[in-house]
This record gives C-alpha cells, sequence and structure tokens, in this order.
C-alpha cells in the first residue's frame, strides 16, 4: 500500500482532507504534521487528534511543525481564517478532546525520516503554508528527493487569487516557502484555485451525512455547514463552500481526475502581487520542469468519488 503523508493547518477543508485520505484504501495514511495558517500550529495538532479520533484513526500519530513563516518570528491568525473557520479551526463543533499520541520527533524530521524509509512510495500531500517542505529542503533536500511525489493545494495561475487579487491563502502565508520549494526540482503537483474553485459542495451534500447519524457524520455535517455560511458571506458568486484541500488528495491518488500543464514555477516575494504563483522567467527553456499545475478537473468524478469515499467512513 501507498504511504501518505498529510502536512495541513488544520481547519475544515484540512479535516476534509484527512477523512478523505483514511477513506482511500489506495494509500496508508502514516502520519500528519501540522503548521499554523487557518490556526496556531499547536491547535492544528489537537484538531487533528481530535479529527482523528471522531473517525476512529486515533492512533496515526500527529508530528508538530512551523509556527510561523521563514521569515517572521511569529504568527497570529487573521480574522478572515476565524470567519472561515471558526474559533477553534473546526468551526467551534466542540469535539472530544483526544489522547495526544506523543510524538516527540519534529514534523521536518518525520518528513525526512519518512522520504528514507519509503522513498518513491511515499506522497506528501500538503495544504497549508509550504514552510514546513521549505524547512526540509533547507535541511536535507536529497533526502527529499527520494519522495515519490508532493501535491500541494496552494497558489492560482489562471485565476485571481482569494486573499488578494494575486494571491491564494497557502501561498500568501509564505511566498519564500512556496518559492524556495518551486525551485528545488522536486515532482511537485499544484492543486490551486484554479480547479479548486470548481468542486463546490452544499448543503444538500451535508444533509446527505446528516441523515447518516453517525457522530462522525453529524460533525462533519456541521462542521461543514458552518465553512458553507462563511462562503455565503465571503464569496456569494459560489453556489456552495470550495473543497480545497481534500482535492489535493484526490488528485495524489487519482491524476487522472484533472488536466496539468508542465510549468517551471515561481513565487513573487514583493510588492502588491507578493504570494503570487506563475511561470518563471528565467526558466522558461528550461525542459526539466518537474511542477504539474493543475488547470482542469473532471468536478462530477471527483465530488462523486468525494461522497462515496467520506460517506462510508462517517
Ligand atoms: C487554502 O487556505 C486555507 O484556508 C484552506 O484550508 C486551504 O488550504 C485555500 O486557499
Ligand atoms: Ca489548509
Amino acid at each position: 500500500q501507498h504511504k501518505m503523508i498529510l502536512d495541513l493547518d488544520t481547519g475544515i477543508d484540512d479535516a476534509l482532507a484527512i477523512a478523505y485520505a483514511l477513506g482511500s484504501p489506495e494509500i496508508e495514511l502514516i502520519g500528519i504534521t501540522s503548521e499554523y495558517g487557518n490556526v496556531l500550529t499547536e491547535r492544528s495538532v489537537v484538531n487533528s487528534q481530535q479529527i482523528l479520533n471522531l473517525l476512529q484513526h486515533p492512533a496515526v500519530p500527529v508530528y508538530q511543525g512551523a509556527g510561523h513563516a521563514l521569515n517572521q518570528s511569529d504568527f497570529s491568525v487573521l480574522p478572515i481564517s476565524a470567519e472561515i473557520h471558526g474559533q477553534d479551526g473546526v468551526g467551534d463543533i466542540h469535539l472530544q478532546q483526544a489522547v495526544p499520541t506523543g510524538e516527540t520527533e519534529s514534523a521536518v524530521d518525520f518528513l525526512l525520516t519518512a522520504c528514507q524509509q519509503y522513498g518513491s512510495d511515499l506522497t506528501i500531500v500538503a495544504t497549508g503554508p509550504m514552510t514546513n517542505l521549505a524547512l526540509a529542503i533547507q535541511k536535507d533536500l536529497p533526502t527529499l528527493q527520494k519522495v515519490g511525489q508532493i501535491v500541494i493545494m496552494g497558489g492560482a495561475l489562471t485565476v485571481a487569487g482569494n486573499v488578494s487579487p494575486f494571491a491564494e491563502a497557502n501561498i500568501n502565508q509564505d511566498p519564500e516557502a512556496a518559492d524556495l520549494l518551486f525551485k528545488s526540482g522536486l515532482p511537485v503537483t499544484m492543486v490551486g484555485l484554479d480547479v479548486t474553485l470548481r468542486t463546490l459542495f452544499t448543503k444538500a451534500d451535508t444533509a446527505e451525512w446528516r441523515a447518516i447519524g453517525t457522530e462522525a457524520a453529524i460533525k462533519y455535517a456541521d462542521m461543514v455547514d458552518y465553512y458553507i455560511k462563511a462562503y455565503e458571506v465571503t464569496s456569494p458568486h459560489l453556489h456552495g463552500c470550495a473543497l480545497h484541500d481534500p482535492l489535493a488528495v484526490a488528485v495524489a491518488i487519482d491524476p487522472s481526475l484533472v488536466t496539468t500543464f508542465p510549468l517551471n514555477l515561481t513565487t513573487e516575494t514583493t510588492g502588491p502581487s507578493r504570494g503570487r504563483t506563475i511561470g518563471d522567467n528565467l526558466r522558461l527553456e528550461d525542459s526539466t520542469t518537474r511542477t504539474q499545475v493543475c488547470v482542469q478537473v473532471d468536478t462530477p468524478r471527483f465530488l462523486n468519488e468525494f461522497k462515496t469515499r467520506i460517506g462510508q467512513l462517517l
């Protein structure tokens, strides 16, 4: 069975990514590494543990990672994050406390150890800022290069950003980290707003979960209803909430869900377009690109997989 690590800033769609991974027999979720982003990194650890507990997989280890961006010394949660994901990051649904798995290894060391151990049998899916990956690159790129693939949720190539006209939230948190990743030569697939804004979930969908009647199904319905409500305010032109993070997991498992475009990327780090992901003019003739940008998605097929996999788990 192929191994997967999720690198999360556990908010609501990150929690959906956990459920998608656990509901997928093709892969084994061997660990979760945590980031700041939607919440503080300590809260991300707690949220992941509580979600794993709710989904009856409490033994999956959760590792604490970066608490702030590479070029910063601390981090505070943006008001917009709390608005979209709730004060606790997972829709204020009052999850039961989980017994911590007590991991002492850092997120970065766990990522590197896993690359060493599993090599091409390992996929890393990163759906928060790219800081943990950047720290792993800085610490030991040759070991990270053993990884099978890295799939990220972040960026926007063909559409506007969601925190500024240019920047998507995960890249915006740490543009320098994203830039390091894109220039590292690692095999990266970018699942950005280009595709995630085309995969939407509605209250009619969460009603189906609620009807399952289990505690997990009801909590997931409550959590995603919170997210949908926030989208009604922040993105009234969309009919539902975007399934950003679970789409990245789905693409990692089944790349045929998307059409990709090979392109060497750069991240703008200065000026009003800070956080923008765009083709790197300095590497246009470099034919060795290892970055694939998702530009189209088979929405009906993905939504069907999403509902089936998570519905069975709940
Ligand atoms: C991304 O930003 C975060 O708020 C979400 O969890 C997702 O990973 C969407 O831009
Ligand atoms: Ca996320």
